[in-house]
């Protein structure tokens, strides 16, 4: 019986193991912190994020590029369609005219996608603001992966180019019935 007390008494759970909580104070390193810095060049699997202008849409000099990483798809734009309706749209609107419900229910109001400055940004700016935030709006770096951010610029692009399309952009055969009328 007196053994069984003394056993028990000298038991851990794993619940009350010796632990730091994140980012208390210690004693311990000289730093005074219980946390370690990352060692430097330290890389986590799968983030080696070689290509600059693809992870951050700007190019070495720090410009911002003016181009989409590779031609888009169709599959690229339904994809775009999709996380911008996702992430985008509660306060952008699926025109992105600013105007969405979150917008309507007092948030601050984006400009729209359709104002000169937007339409002649350069695409990497658009990762940009993703990546980054942009005054009032939160960042979405966490939510969505670079490549479904540059899914959404490319579908950015084609919404802007929906609000400003010329007849010179419809194919020609396209345009034969827009011009015709014998169109649906
Ligand atoms: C919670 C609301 C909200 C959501 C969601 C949101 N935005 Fe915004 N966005 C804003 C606001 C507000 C501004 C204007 C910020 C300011 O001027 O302080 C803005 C500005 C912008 C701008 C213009 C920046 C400029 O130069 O004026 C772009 C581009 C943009 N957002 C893209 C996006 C994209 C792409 C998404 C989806 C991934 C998104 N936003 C999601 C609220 C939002």
């Amino acid at each position: 019986m007196a053994a069984t007390l003394v056993l028990a008494g000298c038991r851990q759970d794993m619940h009350d193991q010796p632990k730091y909580k994140p980012l208390v104070a210690s004693g311990f390193f000289r730093d005074g912190l219980s946390a370690r810095p990352i060692i430097a060049d330290t890389v986590a699997r799968g983030h080696l994020d070689e290509d600059p202008e693809y992870y951050t849409g700007k190019s070495a000099s720090g410009k911002f590029v003016d181009r989409l990483p590779e031609a888009p798809t169709a599959e690229m734009l339904r994809r775009g369609q999709e996380r911008f309706g996702i992430y985008c749209t509660p306060c952008h609107d699926h025109t992105g005219s600013g105007r969405g419900m979150v917008v309507r229910r007092g948030f601050k109001q984006p400009p729209s996608y359709h104002i000169d400055r937007l339409r002649q940004a350069p695409a990497g700016y658009f990762y940009d603001v993703m990546t980054n935030g942009f005054g009032a709006m939160p960042d979405y770096r966490g939510q969505i992966d670079p490549a479904d951010r540059w899914a959404i610029v490319a579908y950015i692009r084609a919404l802007q180019r929906s609000q400003h399309a010329a007849l010179a952009d419809v194919p020609a055969d396209e345009a034969a019935k827009l011009k015709g009328g014998s169109g649906g």
